[in-house]
């Protein structure tokens, strides 16, 4: 039996669907604990493309539950769309989907705001989502929860009250017109027939599936460098990215925990503003984007590229405790003669001892450089570590030294096949 979580170790975007894909056979469960629709999880099965952004990618394998946390939060139309999505790909969810009763809703009023407030105040570059305004009301208590759909009454009184503010808000604040209370009442009513048969009492049952030795495995959503109390403030997401949020976010208590796994991009990206030591700039960058295909899948935005960052590594293994990496996107690194990593920072001419969260310092920290040799050759038909062309193994053993976990998978291509365990 185990129970292990699963992070983005770096700024997101890491190839995290791939691989809870692949490790989704070896678990009787896939949880999902934080973030929401702003997460795009894409996993390529033979020749189709399955983008998910809220259902755990273990779905696509047939014996495996899937489970949404109480810690995302939960469009009910982006969800929907996504069920009706995966019937279309013959995916038989039923019995295998289940919806924490505690999770959140996200409420046309949270998109909105989203929105405004990207184009009004500091621009965080949000996927606009809804994603801050909807854990602003549930840190405020006044949230709607998905067990709030199941009682009318009161469901259209809070979402009366929550619209009494919101309307005020939109009309005084942000001049811009206010929202028909009665059109989303009517709206979020007819979700609950949708949704109704997913509902579950999650705690209950991940726990009692540990007390049946299931294994489990807890996916988070976005990045450590994107979480709201270790990122790189304010330029994150409102939720725990990291692995201590999958107890808060499923009710599995941490000494039921067995192990962190890390996702590792081999190069690092970005999406959205913050600071970006190892940030490449003009035609190299474009080739990365190209190499990689790096282009958001929720918003199809452009992805700022970089080097990898060791010291970003170290750091996001600090606050997660990684114990083993998959090391992702190998493969696009293949056109390059030589290859920089980042080994430290320095700040005012001194060497950092450890990474600086605060945004001020880290957008003046100057990147201390290694070059490693690059080994121009196809890799993503290799599917063992032998294998590997010896520069290949060198820039992985960089990784496994400056960073102190162990490597067990290498993704050298989109596809399942194109995966190497060590
Ligand atoms: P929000 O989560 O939409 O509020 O966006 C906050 C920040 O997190 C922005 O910089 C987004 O680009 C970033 N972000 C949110 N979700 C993802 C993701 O799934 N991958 C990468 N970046 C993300």
């Amino acid at each position: 039996m185990s129970v292990s979580v699963l992070i983005g170790s770096q700024w997101g975007d890491e190839g995290k669907g791939k691989i809870v894909d692949i490790l989704s056979d070896r678990y009787d469960i896939v949880a999902r604990y934080q973030g929401g629709a702003n997460a795009g999880h894409t996993i390529q099965i033979l020749d189709k493309k399955f983008i998910l952004h809220l259902i755990p990618s273990g779905i696509l394998r047939e014996n495996v539950v899937c489970v949404i946390g109480n810690g995302v939060v939960i469009d009910p139309i982006a969800l929907l769309e996504e069920i009706e999505f995966l019937k279309q790909h013959d995916i038989d969810i039923e019995g295998r989907l289940f919806i924490s009763h505690n999770a959140h809703l996200i409420m046309p009023y949270h998109k909105l705001l989203d929105s405004i407030r990207e184009k009004s105040e500091l621009k965080i570059g949000t996927t606009g989502r809804g994603i801050g305004p909807c854990y602003i009301d549930k840190y405020a208590r006044k949230g709607i929860r998905i067990v709030d759909l199941l009682n009318k009454k009161e469901l259209e009184a809070k979402i009366r009250m929550n619209l009494e503010e919101k309307n005020n808000l939109l009309k005084k604040v942000y001049d811009h017109e206010e929202l028909d209370v009665e059109a989303i009442v009517e709206e979020y009513l007819e979700f609950d027939k949708a949704i109704d048969p997913y509902i579950a009492d999650v705690p209950l049952l991940l726990n009692d599936a540990i007390k049946q030795n299931k294994n489990i495995l807890m996916e988070g959503a976005q990045g450590a460098l994107l979480d709201v109390d270790y990122g790189t403030y304010p330029f994150v997401t409102s939720s725990n990215p990291t692995s201590g949020g999958a107890s808060t976010g499923t009710g599995i208590p941490p000494t039921k925990i067995d192990s962190v796994i890390g996702i590792v991009k081999a190069y690092t990206t970005r999406v959205g503003n913050g600071p970006f030591p190892t940030e490449i700039t003009g035609e190299l960058q474009e080739m990365f984007r190209k190499w990689g295909d790096e282009f958001g899948a929720t918003t199809g935005r452009p992805r700022r590229c970089g080097w990898f960052d060791a010291e970003l590594l170290r750091y996001s293994k600090l606050i997660n405790g990684i114990d083993f990496a998959a090391i992702t996107k190998l493969d696009v690194l293949s056109n390059l003669d030589d290859i920089k990593v980042c080994i430290a920072y320095e700040l005012n001419g001194k060497r950092l001892k450890s990474f600086p969260s605060d945004v001020s310092r880290l957008s003046e920290v100057t990147p201390i450089y290694e070059t490693l040799p690059g080994w121009k050759h196809d890799i993503t038909n290799v599917t063992s570590y032998d294998e590997l062309p010896s520069e290949a193994k060198s820039y992985l053993d960089f990784i496994e030294k400056s960073c102190e976990f162990k490597i067990t998978i290498v993704s050298v291509g989109p596809k399942r096949s194109q995966t190497i365990e060590l």
